[in-house]
């Protein structure tokens, strides 16, 4: 059995899609029991609806538990200290293996859910557990989640130059690597990038969507006050925005690119590129 944290979203139902996928039976822990059916759907064996900074959950949700999956809340002030308790957890319950769902470069101190993330792999590579890191890049789904809108107003709209250069990755290729290193010791003990793409500016990404969506979209740098008000009126709180408004300034000043050889080492394949990304992401949106 193989515990997914942060189960109910987007990276945890693609996790537990593809550990499924090779006959692993999942326990998923989700924040809210709203979160229960969907991760049934997506085929986890049993869920535990628990809250990541509360012990007496986490012992519930580790126990019994062979590997687990730590994917941590979105722009959280308090991940540093949710990675401390889930690792706590896991040892005490002599977990064989804890998979870490980090972030690229995590030593970006400027970022501030970065630079939690690398203390978190500190206290992890400190634990004694066997363990393995993987640090995504930017996913490439972060763009197909407004496909709709990009196709109704023309336009890719980024709250940072249009120059910037971002590597991406497919969450779907993120998902098999995780079930990868999950299911096979030999990559016990390693850290790896997790990259599908080179540093694409958002003006290539505007060109690749209008390929495949056969219409001309142009890309837009929105000012980051009008962003602010926006993600303040959709209910974001002040931590989340000030972490956010620094991660886009980081992009557009320094970029944000890996090198996509490890992901395709660990595949055994080429990376999605963006365009088959696209491509299986429209099929069934109504565009
Ligand atoms: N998006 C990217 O491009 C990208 C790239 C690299 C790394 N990452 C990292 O990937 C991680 C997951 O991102 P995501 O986009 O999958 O986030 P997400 O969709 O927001 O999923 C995170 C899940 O964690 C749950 N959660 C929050 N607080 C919790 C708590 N106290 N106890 C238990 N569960 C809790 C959330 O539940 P509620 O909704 O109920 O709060 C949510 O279901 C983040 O740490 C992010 O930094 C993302």
């Amino acid at each position: 059995m193989i515990l997914v944290t942060g189960a109910g979203g987007k990276t945890g139902i693609s996790v537990i899609k593809a550990l499924v996928s090779t006959g692993e039976i999942v326990r998923a822990m989700v924040n809210n029991k709203d979160y229960r059916e969907a991760v049934l759907e997506a085929g986890a064996g049993e869920v535990i609806v628990g809250n990541l900074l509360l012990s007496d959950d986490l012992l519930e949700a580790v126990h019994g538990v062979r590997a687990i999956y730590h994917i941590p809340p979105n722009v959280h002030p308090e991940e540093l200290k949710i990675g401390q308790l889930v690792i706590n957890a896991a040892r005490g319950a002599r977990v064989s293996h804890f998979v870490y769902h980090s972030v690229l470069h995590p030593q970006i101190e400027s970022m501030p859910h970065h630079w939690l993330k690398l203390r978190v792999e500190e206290y992890l590579i400190e634990s004694g557990m066997a363990y393995t890191i993987l640090q995504p890049a930017a996913y490439m789904q972060n763009i197909t989640s407004s496909l709709l809108e990009i196709v109704e107003k023309g336009v890719y709209q980024v709250p940072y130059s249009v120059n910037t250069k971002l590597s991406l990755v497919d969450l779907m290729d993120l998902a098999d690597a995780a079930s990868i290193v999950l299911t096979n010791q030999e990559h016990q003990g390693a850290i790896y990038e997790m990259v599908g793409t080179k540093a694409l500016s958002q003006q290539d990404i505007a060109k690749v969507l209008g390929e495949v969506l056969g219409k001309g979209i142009q890309a837009q740098q929105v000012p980051l006050a009008y962003w602010e008000r926006q993600a303040k009126t959709s209910g974001l709180a002040s931590y989340q925005i000030d972490t956010l408004v620094k991660m886009f300034q980081h992009y557009e000043q320094f970029g944000f690119a890996g090198n996509a050889s490890v992901l395709g080492w660990l595949l055994g394949r080429q990376p999605t590129s963006l365009k088959n990304c696209l491509k299986r992401e429209i099929t069934g949106l109504e565009i």
